[in-house]
Protein backbone atom coordinates (compact mmCIF):
# COMPACT_ATOMS: atom_id res chain seq x y z
CA UNK A 1 0.00 0.00 0.00
CA UNK A 2 2.00 3.12 -0.96
CA UNK A 3 1.17 7.10 -0.65
CA UNK A 4 0.91 8.19 -4.25
CA UNK A 5 3.10 11.01 -4.89
CA UNK A 6 3.00 13.30 -7.99
CA UNK A 7 5.68 15.21 -9.82
CA UNK A 8 5.84 19.46 -10.97
CA UNK A 9 8.77 20.21 -12.40
CA UNK A 10 11.00 17.25 -11.56
CA UNK A 11 9.99 17.80 -7.68
CA UNK A 12 8.19 15.07 -5.92
CA UNK A 13 5.32 16.53 -4.32
CA UNK A 14 2.79 14.86 -1.69
CA UNK A 15 -1.09 16.25 -2.41
CA UNK A 16 -1.52 17.11 1.56
CA UNK A 17 0.74 16.74 4.75
CA UNK A 18 -1.30 14.10 6.50
CA UNK A 19 -2.33 11.72 3.84
CA UNK A 20 -2.91 7.98 5.45
CA UNK A 21 -0.65 6.07 7.69
CA UNK A 22 1.19 2.89 6.39
CA UNK A 23 0.82 -1.18 7.98
CA UNK A 24 4.58 -1.58 9.76
CA UNK A 25 5.30 -5.25 9.52
CA UNK A 26 6.90 -5.93 13.28
CA UNK A 27 9.89 -8.19 13.27
CA UNK A 28 11.75 -8.10 16.64
CA UNK A 29 15.34 -8.91 17.19
CA UNK A 30 16.11 -12.78 17.15
CA UNK A 31 19.08 -11.88 19.48
CA UNK A 32 18.33 -8.85 21.56
CA UNK A 33 20.34 -7.46 24.41
CA UNK A 34 20.17 -9.57 27.65
CA UNK A 35 18.18 -7.64 30.66
CA UNK A 36 21.52 -7.84 32.43
CA UNK A 37 23.89 -6.33 29.45
CA UNK A 38 21.06 -3.39 28.85
CA UNK A 39 20.26 -2.90 33.02
CA UNK A 40 23.98 -2.19 33.08
CA UNK A 41 24.25 0.10 29.55
CA UNK A 42 21.03 2.05 31.91
CA UNK A 43 22.69 3.18 34.73
CA UNK A 44 24.86 5.68 32.98
CA UNK A 45 23.48 6.04 29.33
CA UNK A 46 25.37 9.69 29.05
CA UNK A 47 23.64 11.21 25.45
CA UNK A 48 23.36 9.18 22.15
CA UNK A 49 25.85 6.36 22.27
CA UNK A 50 23.90 3.57 23.29
CA UNK A 51 21.18 2.43 21.10
CA UNK A 52 17.72 0.11 21.36
CA UNK A 53 17.57 -3.31 19.95
CA UNK A 54 15.10 -2.01 17.11
CA UNK A 55 14.80 0.49 14.35
CA UNK A 56 11.76 1.62 12.69
CA UNK A 57 12.16 2.06 8.77
CA UNK A 58 10.38 2.92 5.65
CA UNK A 59 11.85 3.07 1.98
CA UNK A 60 10.40 5.47 -0.74
CA UNK A 61 10.54 5.25 -4.63
CA UNK A 62 8.86 6.75 -7.49
CA UNK A 63 6.84 3.48 -8.59
CA UNK A 64 5.89 2.63 -5.31
CA UNK A 65 5.57 6.14 -2.87
CA UNK A 66 6.26 4.94 0.79
CA UNK A 67 6.58 1.40 1.20
CA UNK A 68 8.08 -1.79 3.08
CA UNK A 69 7.20 -0.44 6.69
CA UNK A 70 9.35 -2.11 9.17
CA UNK A 71 10.21 -2.30 12.46
CA UNK A 72 13.23 -4.62 12.59
CA UNK A 73 16.98 -5.56 14.30
CA UNK A 74 18.60 -2.37 14.31
CA UNK A 75 21.70 -2.73 11.60
CA UNK A 76 23.55 -1.17 9.87
CA UNK A 77 22.18 0.06 6.07
CA UNK A 78 23.49 -1.34 2.66
CA UNK A 79 24.31 2.10 0.81
CA UNK A 80 25.75 2.07 -2.59
CA UNK A 81 28.72 4.59 -2.74
CA UNK A 82 27.38 6.94 -4.77
CA UNK A 83 23.81 6.99 -2.55
CA UNK A 84 22.97 10.87 -3.63
CA UNK A 85 22.99 11.39 0.70
CA UNK A 86 27.24 10.50 0.69
CA UNK A 87 27.98 13.42 -1.71
CA UNK A 88 24.92 16.35 -1.86
CA UNK A 89 23.46 15.70 1.83
CA UNK A 90 20.16 15.52 0.97
CA UNK A 91 19.28 14.51 4.53
CA UNK A 92 17.32 15.91 7.39
CA UNK A 93 16.25 14.16 10.55
CA UNK A 94 14.48 15.13 13.90
CA UNK A 95 14.79 14.86 17.68
CA UNK A 96 12.04 13.79 20.73
CA UNK A 97 11.61 11.87 23.72
CA UNK A 98 9.67 9.43 25.26
CA UNK A 99 9.04 9.72 29.14
CA UNK A 100 8.02 6.60 31.72
CA UNK A 101 5.31 8.38 33.97
CA UNK A 102 5.07 7.56 37.30
CA UNK A 103 1.95 5.03 36.74
CA UNK A 104 4.30 3.34 34.16
CA UNK A 105 3.05 4.58 30.87
CA UNK A 106 4.54 5.89 28.26
CA UNK A 107 4.39 9.79 27.01
CA UNK A 108 5.16 11.15 23.65
CA UNK A 109 5.87 15.01 23.35
CA UNK A 110 4.33 16.64 21.13
CA UNK A 111 5.03 14.06 18.08
CA UNK A 112 2.81 15.74 15.57
CA UNK A 113 4.82 18.99 15.98
CA UNK A 114 7.82 16.79 14.81
CA UNK A 115 6.27 15.45 11.93
CA UNK A 116 4.85 18.93 10.68
CA UNK A 117 8.30 20.58 10.92
CA UNK A 118 9.82 17.25 8.87
CA UNK A 119 7.34 16.95 6.35
CA UNK A 120 8.60 21.01 6.14
CA UNK A 121 12.08 20.03 6.22
CA UNK A 122 11.78 17.47 2.95
CA UNK A 123 10.01 20.39 1.21
CA UNK A 124 12.63 22.74 1.78
CA UNK A 125 15.46 19.98 0.83
CA UNK A 126 13.35 18.65 -1.95
CA UNK A 127 12.87 15.22 -0.44
CA UNK A 128 9.55 13.07 -0.96
CA UNK A 129 7.17 14.55 2.23
CA UNK A 130 6.52 11.85 4.49
CA UNK A 131 2.88 11.63 5.56
CA UNK A 132 2.73 12.83 9.27
CA UNK A 133 0.91 9.86 10.52
CA UNK A 134 3.71 7.69 9.04
CA UNK A 135 6.02 9.55 11.21
CA UNK A 136 4.39 9.23 13.75
CA UNK A 137 3.31 5.27 13.95
CA UNK A 138 6.89 4.91 13.21
CA UNK A 139 7.96 6.62 16.63
CA UNK A 140 4.85 4.78 18.36
CA UNK A 141 6.24 1.35 17.21
CA UNK A 142 9.64 1.82 18.09
CA UNK A 143 8.88 2.97 21.42
CA UNK A 144 6.64 -0.07 22.09
CA UNK A 145 8.71 -2.71 20.78
CA UNK A 146 12.02 -0.61 23.25
CA UNK A 147 10.10 0.04 25.95
CA UNK A 148 12.22 -1.78 28.03
CA UNK A 149 15.10 0.52 27.39
CA UNK A 150 13.21 3.67 28.27
CA UNK A 151 15.38 5.11 31.48
CA UNK A 152 13.56 5.64 34.84
CA UNK A 153 13.81 8.78 37.15
CA UNK A 154 14.35 11.67 34.76
CA UNK A 155 15.67 9.76 32.09
CA UNK A 156 14.35 9.23 28.70
CA UNK A 157 14.44 7.95 25.39
CA UNK A 158 15.59 10.20 22.44
CA UNK A 159 14.07 9.32 19.33
CA UNK A 160 16.37 10.58 15.93
CA UNK A 161 13.82 10.31 12.91
CA UNK A 162 15.76 10.85 9.98
CA UNK A 163 16.04 10.48 5.90
CA UNK A 164 18.42 9.71 3.17
CA UNK A 165 18.63 10.20 -0.12
CA UNK A 166 18.98 7.28 -1.38
CA UNK A 167 19.23 6.82 -5.23
CA UNK A 168 22.77 6.08 -6.66
CA UNK A 169 23.48 8.63 -8.96
CA UNK A 170 25.89 11.57 -9.19
CA UNK A 171 23.97 13.98 -10.76
CA UNK A 172 22.92 17.16 -8.41
CA UNK A 173 19.21 16.95 -8.67
CA UNK A 174 16.41 15.76 -6.07
CA UNK A 175 17.40 11.86 -5.72
CA UNK A 176 14.01 9.83 -6.81
CA UNK A 177 14.53 7.38 -3.50
CA UNK A 178 14.54 7.68 0.39
CA UNK A 179 15.04 5.79 3.58
CA UNK A 180 13.38 7.44 6.47
CA UNK A 181 14.37 5.45 9.65
CA UNK A 182 13.80 5.96 13.40
CA UNK A 183 16.70 4.72 16.06
CA UNK A 184 16.35 5.25 19.62
CA UNK A 185 19.15 6.10 22.69
CA UNK A 186 18.45 6.04 26.01
CA UNK A 187 19.89 8.97 27.59
CA UNK A 188 20.39 10.33 31.32
CA UNK A 189 18.67 13.53 33.00
CA UNK A 190 20.46 15.96 30.60
CA UNK A 191 22.16 18.00 33.73
CA UNK A 192 23.52 15.91 37.27
CA UNK A 193 22.50 17.08 40.01
CA UNK A 194 19.95 20.72 38.37
CA UNK A 195 20.71 22.43 35.48
CA UNK A 196 24.10 23.82 35.38
CA UNK A 197 24.36 27.31 33.54
CA UNK A 198 26.30 27.39 30.35
CA UNK A 199 28.79 29.74 28.97
CA UNK A 200 28.16 30.92 25.82
CA UNK A 201 30.37 32.32 22.75
CA UNK A 202 29.26 34.87 20.52
CA UNK A 203 30.13 33.58 16.51
CA UNK A 204 31.77 36.70 15.07
CA UNK A 205 33.68 34.71 12.37
CA UNK A 206 30.86 32.24 10.99
CA UNK A 207 27.21 32.83 10.67
CA UNK A 208 24.70 29.73 10.89
CA UNK A 209 21.86 30.84 8.35
CA UNK A 210 20.53 33.51 5.85
CA UNK A 211 17.37 34.57 4.12
CA UNK A 212 16.43 31.78 1.88
CA UNK A 213 18.46 29.12 3.43
CA UNK A 214 17.87 26.34 5.23
CA UNK A 215 18.23 27.81 8.82
CA UNK A 216 14.43 27.03 9.48
CA UNK A 217 14.64 23.47 8.65
CA UNK A 218 16.23 20.38 10.44
CA UNK A 219 18.77 19.46 8.00
CA UNK A 220 22.30 17.38 8.81
CA UNK A 221 24.23 20.36 6.40
CA UNK A 222 22.95 22.80 9.05
CA UNK A 223 25.33 20.80 11.64
CA UNK A 224 28.30 19.97 9.80
CA UNK A 225 28.35 23.85 9.35
CA UNK A 226 28.30 24.94 12.62
CA UNK A 227 31.15 22.50 14.18
CA UNK A 228 33.51 24.71 13.49
CA UNK A 229 31.99 28.01 15.05
CA UNK A 230 31.39 25.36 18.11
CA UNK A 231 35.04 24.21 18.24
CA UNK A 232 36.00 28.08 18.28
CA UNK A 233 33.48 28.41 21.51
CA UNK A 234 35.16 25.54 23.25
CA UNK A 235 38.52 27.07 22.31
CA UNK A 236 37.42 30.02 24.15
CA UNK A 237 36.47 28.47 27.04
CA UNK A 238 32.49 28.55 26.32
CA UNK A 239 30.38 25.70 26.64
CA UNK A 240 28.17 26.62 23.36
CA UNK A 241 28.07 28.96 20.07
CA UNK A 242 25.48 31.71 19.56
CA UNK A 243 24.86 33.07 16.25
CA UNK A 244 24.30 36.31 14.81
CA UNK A 245 22.23 37.25 11.76
CA UNK A 246 24.34 36.76 8.53
CA UNK A 247 23.67 40.25 7.29
CA UNK A 248 23.71 43.02 10.27
CA UNK A 249 25.75 40.42 12.31
CA UNK A 250 24.39 41.82 15.50
CA UNK A 251 21.09 40.29 15.94
CA UNK A 252 21.19 37.02 18.05
CA UNK A 253 19.85 34.26 16.36
CA UNK A 254 20.03 30.99 18.46
CA UNK A 255 22.67 28.24 19.35
CA UNK A 256 24.25 25.83 17.53
CA UNK A 257 21.62 23.53 18.59
CA UNK A 258 19.16 25.85 21.03
CA UNK A 259 16.79 28.47 20.94
CA UNK A 260 17.11 31.35 23.11
CA UNK A 261 14.92 33.54 25.76
CA UNK A 262 15.65 36.35 27.73
CA UNK A 263 14.23 37.81 30.90
CA UNK A 264 13.49 41.42 31.64
CA UNK A 265 13.20 43.09 34.98
CA UNK A 266 9.40 43.75 33.77
CA UNK A 267 8.71 40.21 34.04
CA UNK A 268 8.49 39.89 30.37
CA UNK A 269 10.04 37.77 27.83
CA UNK A 270 11.82 37.80 24.48
CA UNK A 271 13.21 35.55 22.38
CA UNK A 272 14.27 36.25 18.34
CA UNK A 273 11.42 35.78 15.74
CA UNK A 274 11.34 32.81 13.44
CA UNK A 275 12.65 33.23 9.35
CA UNK A 276 16.49 31.89 10.12
CA UNK A 277 15.97 30.05 13.19
CA UNK A 278 14.68 26.79 14.07
CA UNK A 279 11.35 27.05 14.92
CA UNK A 280 11.98 24.70 18.40
CA UNK A 281 9.20 22.89 20.06
CA UNK A 282 10.52 23.72 22.88
CA UNK A 283 10.73 27.21 22.43
CA UNK A 284 6.73 27.31 21.08
CA UNK A 285 5.76 25.28 24.33
CA UNK A 286 7.81 27.88 26.83
CA UNK A 287 5.84 31.06 24.98
CA UNK A 288 2.50 29.20 24.92
CA UNK A 289 3.11 28.04 28.79
CA UNK A 290 4.49 31.57 29.76
CA UNK A 291 1.68 33.45 27.77
CA UNK A 292 -0.76 31.37 30.19
CA UNK A 293 0.46 32.81 33.09
CA UNK A 294 0.03 36.23 32.02
CA UNK A 295 3.41 36.29 30.94
CA UNK A 296 3.77 39.21 27.92
CA UNK A 297 6.29 37.20 25.39
CA UNK A 298 7.68 39.12 22.68
CA UNK A 299 9.00 37.36 19.10
CA UNK A 300 11.15 40.18 18.44
CA UNK A 301 15.11 40.89 17.45
CA UNK A 302 17.74 41.79 20.12
CA UNK A 303 20.90 42.77 19.36
CA UNK A 304 24.48 41.52 21.39
CA UNK A 305 25.30 45.11 21.84
CA UNK A 306 21.59 45.31 23.83
CA UNK A 307 22.50 42.41 25.19
CA UNK A 308 25.42 43.57 27.44
CA UNK A 309 24.31 46.96 28.06
CA UNK A 310 20.80 45.34 29.77
CA UNK A 311 23.02 42.58 31.43
CA UNK A 312 25.39 46.06 32.74
CA UNK A 313 22.05 48.07 33.50
CA UNK A 314 20.40 45.14 35.03
CA UNK A 315 17.63 45.72 32.94
CA UNK A 316 17.59 41.83 31.63
CA UNK A 317 17.28 39.34 35.00
CA UNK A 318 18.28 35.99 33.48
CA UNK A 319 18.92 34.31 29.74
CA UNK A 320 18.29 30.92 28.99
CA UNK A 321 18.57 28.40 26.10
CA UNK A 322 15.93 25.83 25.28
CA UNK A 323 15.80 22.34 23.02
CA UNK A 324 14.52 19.13 23.65
CA UNK A 325 17.48 17.61 24.79
CA UNK A 326 18.50 19.55 27.73
CA UNK A 327 14.62 21.42 28.20
CA UNK A 328 16.11 24.52 29.21
CA UNK A 329 19.70 25.73 29.59
CA UNK A 330 20.33 28.90 31.96
CA UNK A 331 22.93 31.01 30.21
CA UNK A 332 25.49 31.94 33.14
CA UNK A 333 28.43 33.80 30.97
CA UNK A 334 28.35 35.56 27.34
CA UNK A 335 31.84 35.88 25.85
CA UNK A 336 33.29 37.49 22.77
CA UNK A 337 36.40 39.16 21.07
CA UNK A 338 35.25 42.29 22.49
CA UNK A 339 34.78 41.04 26.37
CA UNK A 340 33.18 38.96 28.63
CA UNK A 341 29.90 39.44 30.60
CA UNK A 342 28.03 37.52 33.44
CA UNK A 343 23.44 37.05 33.72
CA UNK A 344 22.00 36.55 37.23
CA UNK A 345 25.49 36.92 38.52
CA UNK A 346 26.52 33.64 36.53
CA UNK A 347 23.74 31.60 38.34
CA UNK A 348 20.61 29.87 37.29
CA UNK A 349 17.17 32.14 37.56
CA UNK A 350 14.16 32.21 39.07
CA UNK A 351 12.06 32.11 35.54
CA UNK A 352 14.34 30.12 33.82
CA UNK A 353 14.12 27.35 36.33
CA UNK A 354 10.38 27.84 37.06
CA UNK A 355 9.30 27.19 33.60
CA UNK A 356 12.13 24.31 33.04
CA UNK A 357 9.76 22.23 35.98
CA UNK A 358 6.34 23.32 34.31
CA UNK A 359 7.70 22.15 31.36
CA UNK A 360 9.00 18.86 32.35
CA UNK A 361 6.29 18.04 35.13
CA UNK A 362 3.67 18.01 31.56
CA UNK A 363 6.15 15.86 30.06
CA UNK A 364 6.82 13.01 32.67
CA UNK A 365 2.30 13.44 33.35
CA UNK A 366 3.18 14.50 36.65
CA UNK A 367 0.83 18.26 35.96
CA UNK A 368 -1.94 19.12 33.47
CA UNK A 369 -2.05 19.00 29.97
CA UNK A 370 -3.85 22.13 28.79
CA UNK A 371 -2.91 22.31 25.41
CA UNK A 372 -2.97 18.90 24.38
CA UNK A 373 0.83 17.79 24.21
CA UNK A 374 0.90 14.28 25.66
CA UNK A 375 0.36 11.65 23.49
CA UNK A 376 0.09 8.37 25.77
CA UNK A 377 1.82 5.59 23.83
CA UNK A 378 1.63 2.68 26.47
C1 LIG B 1 19.44 24.62 15.68
C2 LIG B 1 18.43 24.23 16.71
N1 LIG B 1 17.68 25.18 17.26
C3 LIG B 1 16.73 24.88 18.18
C4 LIG B 1 16.51 23.58 18.58
C5 LIG B 1 15.44 23.28 19.57
O1 LIG B 1 14.36 22.65 18.94
P1 LIG B 1 13.38 21.70 19.76
O2 LIG B 1 12.88 22.52 20.90
O3 LIG B 1 12.31 21.36 18.79
O4 LIG B 1 14.19 20.55 20.21
C6 LIG B 1 17.28 22.55 18.03
C7 LIG B 1 17.09 21.15 18.45
O5 LIG B 1 16.37 20.45 17.81
C8 LIG B 1 18.25 22.88 17.06
O6 LIG B 1 19.00 21.92 16.50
Amino acid sequence: MGVSFDKVDGVIWSAGSKGPSLKFEIQPATNPTSEKERAARLVDPGFGRIFTDHMAVVRYNQAKGWHGARVESRANFPLDPAAAVLHYAQEIFEGLKAYTRDDGGVNLFRPDANARRFHNSAERMAMAPLPEPVFIEAVEQLVRIDRAWIPGGEGSLYLRPFMIASEVFLGVKPSAEYIFAVIASPVGSYFKGGPAPVSIWVSENYTRAAIGGTGAVKCGGNYAASLRAQAEAIDHGCDQVVFLDAVERRYIEELGGMNVFFVFDDGSLLTPPLGTILPGITRDSIIALAKDSGTRVREEVYTIDQWRADAASGKLKEAFACGTAAVISPIGKVCSASGDFLISGGAAGPVAMGLRRKLVDIQYGRAADPHNWIRKVL
